[in-house]
């Protein structure tokens, strides 16, 4: 060992330098390295002469329970430092002399592996041992000190623990004192391990601490080992186990499950189907109160006066099931179900569970027509196929489109299939058309049964009567319009033409069809006037005012007799000519005839047929006419006698005997003309006949044979003859000429 003051006198080096006796210096200053050298002087100490341990009951050997500590002055590194320890004694040496072991080097006391063993079985008791320190390594010198360690054996106090149990949630003080450990050896330092890793401390005297609040939902029990070492950090012993159970709190509600997309139930599900089961999960310890959730459905409330509900719930299991109570297509029912833990005792938490329930169509609803029986339907008989008939609306309860679609078809009353139905799958009605001629004749009416069915299959009852329509059709039978056998209808007329005059006659073009009348509508100047039946035209009154060359229309109008709303019109165009000369005659004059009166069954023949060949052609039968005078109208009757002749009588029982000239207008082939017929009536003797010139009637000579014998004789009554012939002679002298022309009408007929 150096002394102190000797390593302060090497450090700081000192300087030499030679110098005269007058303090000249010679040489130097120069410095000069002095080196001292280490001598074993110095002798090791123990740091206590006695050492007093307290040894446990159970200590590992070769764990160091002391660690012997000595000191040498002599330069560190040498051997005159390097220190070795050894036990010398070991008093008393039962069991075993060699119950300890010393580690040479370090001074670490440790228990033999046989002291260990046998001190487990020992009583309490003591060792004392003496104990060597030497320096000079493992030389065989060197110096040398020596010390006792007293050892008490103290029994162990390193017991196993009970588990303890902790309430989560614990409102204290922390850290918390949980337990306590203690080793009863000395030198000790406790160490503590969780598994897993939790809030938990010991201190150095052994005492076990919780540092926070656990939650037994994060993690339930742990499992702590304490362990105690020596200075070193070396295990006396096995560590001690503790497991921590921490106690549950009801500290969770039930947990619902996620909300998920909305459960379809088909409407029509019978009670008992199952919806869905209510799962709420409860954090807190499985098989406790804390954990045992029950449910309650809290809507849909049941319904006031309905029985039973729309859903049922388990309380216990949570599943929900169809109630007795039927469910509507395209409802959107919210469930909510409360889930309350502590099997639903008072201070249990809960939770509202939602759960969307939709209940989906079925195709439960036949379709039916919203009027099942229409009002008949007037169809006329020209209705032109094609033609819409009637709509026919129908309905389906149901909501789904793919239910909602419809067939139609008709089921009794298609008569040679004359209707049809068109319709949009998806538009709910259906319109029956005409596909076919209709007849009055054939079928004036039809009785048509349309029905109306689900396209898809229908789940329940089949159709009502609503998918059933009666559509009745009426066929009205149609009356054509009057039609005039021209499009339009002219004439041309001198404007000389004399009132009366015959101008054309109007015509329908069916002469089968049902009478017509006809009307002029707007001849404004009033020249013109039509027979109402036949349809001829005539002149009025003399054309005055009408220029030639000029034009005058006029409309005509048809009506039907039977139906008067049944009309058609045309028009008639006069074009007005230059009036004939003078020379010209203007109407044919038929010769002359006789009548007498007071009126005989006799009348004229009136021949139709012309001179001018032009006018005579055709087949064609001659109508006649009397002129429009109401005079002629009201004295003469002309009635057909066959297709070209007529006959013209008197109409009147007596008619003035003069002579007439009576107009007969003859049409023919849409043409018409006026004769003049020429007829002499005179005053009709005994035997019905003019009284004239005897021997000029012809065709009779038994009368007037007669006649010429009784002359003689009845000379008075020649004399009033002869004065009656001599005032007609004088009279019409030039007619006397002319054969008899009238004929009996009896004979004629
Ligand atoms: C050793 O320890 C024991 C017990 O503590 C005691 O009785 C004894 O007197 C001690 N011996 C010495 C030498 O100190
Ligand atoms: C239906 O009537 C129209 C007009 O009368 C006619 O042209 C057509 O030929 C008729 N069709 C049938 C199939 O009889
Ligand atoms: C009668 O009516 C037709 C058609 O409106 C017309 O052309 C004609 O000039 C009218 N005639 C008279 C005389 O007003
Ligand atoms: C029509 O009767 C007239 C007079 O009796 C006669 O002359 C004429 O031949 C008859 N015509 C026909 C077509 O019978």
């Amino acid at each position: 060992m150096v002394p102190a003051w000797l390593w302060l006198l090497w450090l700081f080096i000192p300087q030499v330098t030679l110098e005269t006796e007058d303090g000249r210096v010679l040489w130097g200053p120069q410095l000069v390295l002095v080196h001292v050298k280490d001598e074993n002087d110095q002798v090791p100490r123990f740091s206590q002469a006695i050492y007093s341990v307290q040894l446990s009951q159970g200590t590992r050997p070769g764990t160091p329970f002391l660690f012997l500590e000595a000191s040498d002055e002599d330069e560190p590194g040498t051997a005159n430092s390097d220190l070795r320890f050894h036990i010398l004694s070991q008093a008393p040496a039962q069991p075993f002399p060699d119950m300890f072991q010393l580690e040479p080097q370090l001074g670490a006391l440790a228990l033999s592996p046989k002291g260990s063993a046998s001190l487990d079985q020992a009583p309490e008791g003591s060792y004392q041992l003496l104990v060597q320190v030497k320096d000079m390594g493992d030389q065989a010198s060197g110096h040398q000190a020596t010390a006792t360690v007293n050892i008490s054996v103290v029994e162990s106090t390193w017991l196993p623990l009970d588990p303890i149990h902790l309430a989560e949630n614990l409102k204290v003080p922390y850290p918390h004192p949980i337990s306590q450990v203690h080793w009863s050896g000395e030198n000790v330092h406790y160490y503590l391990e969780s598994q897993p890793p939790g809030p938990f401390d010991v201190d150095t005297k052994g005492k076990l601490y919780v540092t926070m609040e656990l939650d037994r939902e994060s993690q339930a029990e742990y499992l702590l080992q304490v362990r105690a070492q020596n200075t070193h950090g070396e295990d006396y012993t096995e560590p001690l186990k503790l497991q921590v159970v921490v106690m549950d709190e009801n500290d969770n509600a039930p947990v619902c499950p996620p909300r998920g997309p909305p459960i379809s139930i088909p409407e029509l599900s019978p009670a008992g189907t199952k919806v869905t089961t209510v799962l709420a999960e409860d954090l807190d310890a499985p098989g406790s109160p804390n954990s045992h959730v029950v449910y309650r459905l809290l809507s849909p409330e049941p319904e006031e006066g309905t029985e039973g509900r729309a859903f049922e719930l388990d309380s216990t299991s949570g599943s929900v099931t169809l109630g007795a109570l039927p469910l509507r297509a395209g409802q959107d029912i919210p469930l909510q179900v409360l889930a309350v833990d502590l099997g639903g005792a008072e201070g249990g938490l809960s939770s509202t569970c939602e759960v969307t329930v939709t209940i989906t169509d079925v195709n439960d609803h036949a379709p039916e027509f919203t009027a099942s029986q229409m009002e008949p339907i007037s169809l006329p008989e020209d209705t032109e196929p094609g033609t819409l008939v009637a709509t026919l609306m129908a309905t389906d309860g149901d909501l789904e489109p793919a239910f909602r679609r419809m067939d139609f078809a008709i089921e009794a009353g298609n008569v040679h299939e004359t209707f049809g139905l068109k319709w949009e799958p998806d538009s709910g009605h259906v319109r029956l058309l005409l596909l076919k001629n209709l007849s009055y004749e054939t079928a004036p009416s039809y009785q048509l049964v349309v029905v109306v069915r689900s396209e898809a299959e229908l789940v329940g009852p089949g159709p009502g009567p609503g998918a059933t329509a009666t559509v009745t059709v009426l066929v009205e039978k149609v009356v054509p319009l009057p039609k005039f056998n021209r499009e339009s209808y002219e004439a041309s007329v001198p404007v000389s033409t004399p009132a009366g005059s015959l101008l054309l006659t109007l015509r329908p073009s069916d002469p089968m069809s049902s009478p017509l009348r006809f009307s002029l509508v707007n001849d404004s100047e009033g020249w013109l006037c039509i027979k109402e039946g036949s349809g001829e035209v005539h002149t009025a009154r003399p054309l005055q005012g009408a220029r030639p060359g000029d034009m005058y229309t006029v409309l005509v109008e048809a009506q039907d007799a039977d139906e008067p709303t049944r009309r058609a019109v045309v028009s008639l165009v006069i074009h007005f000519l230059k009036a004939p000369s003078a020379s010209a005659p203007t109407l044919p004059l038929v010769p002359t005839r006789h009548l007498c009166t007071p009126r005989k069954n006799h009348g004229v023949v009136v021949s139709g047929a012309r001179e001018d060949a032009d006018l005579a052609d055709g087949h064609g039968p001659y109508h006649f006419a009397l002129g429009p005078n109401p005079t002629v109208q009201r004295d003469w009757r002309i009635q057909p006698l066959n297709g070209s002749h007529a006959y013209l009588t008197l109409a009147l029982h007596w008619v003035e005997p003069r002579e007439y000239s009576i107009p007969v207008v003859v049409s023919h082939n849409d043409r018409m003309w006026q004769l003049l017929v020429r007829v002499i009536v005179c005053r009709c003797n005994v035997e019905g006949q003019c009284m004239r010139k005897v021997g000029r009637m012809q065709g009779m000579p038994t009368k007037l044979s007669a006649v010429g014998i009784l002359g003689g004789t009845l000379l008075a009554i020649g004399i009033f003859l002869a004065l009656i012939f001599t005032h007609l002679a004088l009279a019409r002298k030039k007619d006397l000429d002319q054969p008899a022309d009238s004929v009996p009408l009896k004979t004629a007929v």
